[in-house]
């Protein structure tokens, strides 16, 4: 099982690679002194440099012979090793290339392992199931201790769900949908748990809201959530301003959390610094809590050790390596990730979509009128610039917005190949590739609006009730 090999691969701790540079450093040094054959002196010196760039990476500081490092600072992102390297945080996502992230990179600077063929397929054993169309098409592409949950599964051992959103505005856009419907689907096949935080305190304190507005907010997404279909005898929705003042559970968690991780393990992590306010220094752990079973007892019976699986975009990847890195200091199980890639913007996959532009989103309020129109004007083409050109030379689907979307929402797999060989043959124009994204999208959304129209206030108000949920623990 590669997988399992895989998966802390590339987490060695910052001491233990520390130890390794100065063995090495030791090694280099006496094959020097002994006047050994000069391949052996260059491979050794060759993995004396690589373990330098990996310790620089893991602790965003040189090595220095003599000094170790005196505070444990998990893997992060944030030495980006060379210029051209993608950048991406639970704030920002940007890179250089039209094709968008490269995420085979991601998923050795992370430290995650790849959803390969193999996992796939394992899946499908386990489960019965075919594999949903975003595990088939690498939307989610990596994960951390999946085989693990499957073992689970197999053994009939209980495991539950948790995602979560931070309801920034009203309107969410389609590509908020993503982790949802990954996470409908996965309540389904494995019948078990799920629970949903709306991070409301996290927008307050990174954005310019009040905290009423915030809530509201987080009310009004509950509904867009609420529209995906979940179960509501199998799910619980909080905010967490409404929901940490009434748990004894989740604040115990909360403290436990914030005491095992230092203020320079955060700024490894997300990059503080002094001037941020103590509110956002503090946040992780608020985040972090809900992987722990013994959040919610009124869910699992005070139950501290049933497993978390996450589903969720890979930039929120950075709170759930601190989470993973504290669990076992307080006895609890590290949670499992599935790790999705990010929705593009209209303008071209450089940056994700983003509700606070307009143009660069469509969103599930838009009429199909506006995402014709958004689409026509906005989608980035990989189509050639004359007509004449384009049946010479085919349009490039790696770099297409439209294409791309399709990817996302068109779930027949043969219409999605024929289409992407007429276009790169260019038998097939931008604005046909265009048509066949809007008719795709036209009823999809209005399918959500009127599945919104549906959700009533006593429908909130009972999925965000804490309670027992329709399973025994
Ligand atoms: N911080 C996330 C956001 O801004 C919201 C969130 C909270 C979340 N808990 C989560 C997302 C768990 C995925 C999984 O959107």
């Amino acid at each position: 099982m590669s997988n399992r090999q895989n998966c802390d691969s590339g987490s060695l701790s910052p001491l233990e690679l520390y130890e390794r540079v100065t063995t090495q450093g030791d090694k280099v040094r006496s094959l020097k002194a002994a006047e050994a054959p000069k391949d052996e002196i260059d491979t050794a010196v060759k993995l004396l440099l690589s373990l330098k760039l990996m310790y620089k990476a893991t602790t965003g500081q040189d090595y220095k012979a003599g000094s170790p490092p005196t505070d444990f600072t998990p893997i992060n992102n944030a030495p980006a090793i060379t210029e051209d390297d993608d950048f991406v945080d639970p704030w920002t996502v940007q890179t250089s290339s039209a094709k968008g992230v490269d995420y085979d990179k991601l998923i050795v600077r992370f430290g995650s392992s790849k959803i390969d063929k193999e996992l796939i397929s394992r899946i499908e054993r386990v489960t019965g199931q075919k594999p949903h169309h975003f595990l088939r098409r690498g939307i989610f592409f990596s994960h951390r201790d999946m085989n693990q949950i499957l073992d689970a599964y197999e053994n009939k051992k209980p495991f539950y769900l948790y995602t979560g959103r931070g309801p920034s505005s009203e309107a969410l856009h389609v590509g908020h949908l993503i982790p949802f419907i990954f996470t409908k689907w996965l309540q389904e096949v494995f019948d078990i748990p799920l629970v949903i935080q709306l991070t409301d305190d996290e927008k307050y304190l990174w954005k310019d809201l009040t905290v009423e507005k915030a809530y509201e907010y987080a009310i009004e997404n509950a509904k867009d959530i609420i529209a995906c279909g979940f179960d509501i005898n199998k799910t619980f929705i909080f905010s967490d301003l409404d929901y940490l003042g009434m748990s004894p559970g989740f604040y115990k968690n909360i403290v436990k959390i914030q005491k095992h991780v230092t203020f320079n393990q955060v700024k490894g992590i997300f990059g503080f610094t002094d001037s941020d306010c103590i509110g956002k220094i503090s946040f992780p752990a608020i985040q972090a809590a809900p992987s722990f079973s013994s959040t919610f007892p009124q869910i699992f019976k005070g139950k501290e050790d049933i497993q978390c699986l996450i589903p969720c975009a890979i930039d929120q990847d950075p709170y759930f390596r601190m989470t993973r890195d504290v669990a076992p200091r307080l006895g609890y199980p590290k949670p499992a990730l599935l790790h999705s890639v990010f929705f593009p913007a209209l303008q071209g996959a450089q940056t994700k979509m983003s509700a606070s532009d307009p143009n660069s989103s469509i969103f599930l309020t838009d009429t199909p009128k506006q995402i014709k129109t958004k689409i026509n004007k906005h989608a980035f083409s990989g189509g050639k610039d004359t007509i004449e050109e384009h049946r010479k030379y085919g349009g490039n689907c790696d770099v297409d917005v439209s294409y791309m979307y399709l990817t996302f929402f068109l779930e027949d797999d043969d219409k999605l190949e024929q289409l992407k060989q007429a276009y790169t043959s260019g038998a097939l124009l931008t604005g046909e590739l265009k048509k066949a994204l809007i008719e795709t999208l036209q009823p999809l959304i209005a399918a959500h609006q009127e599945r919104r129209k549906q959700v009533t206030n006593e429908m909130v108000k009972q999925f965000m009730t804490p309670r027992k949920l329709a399973f025994e623990f």
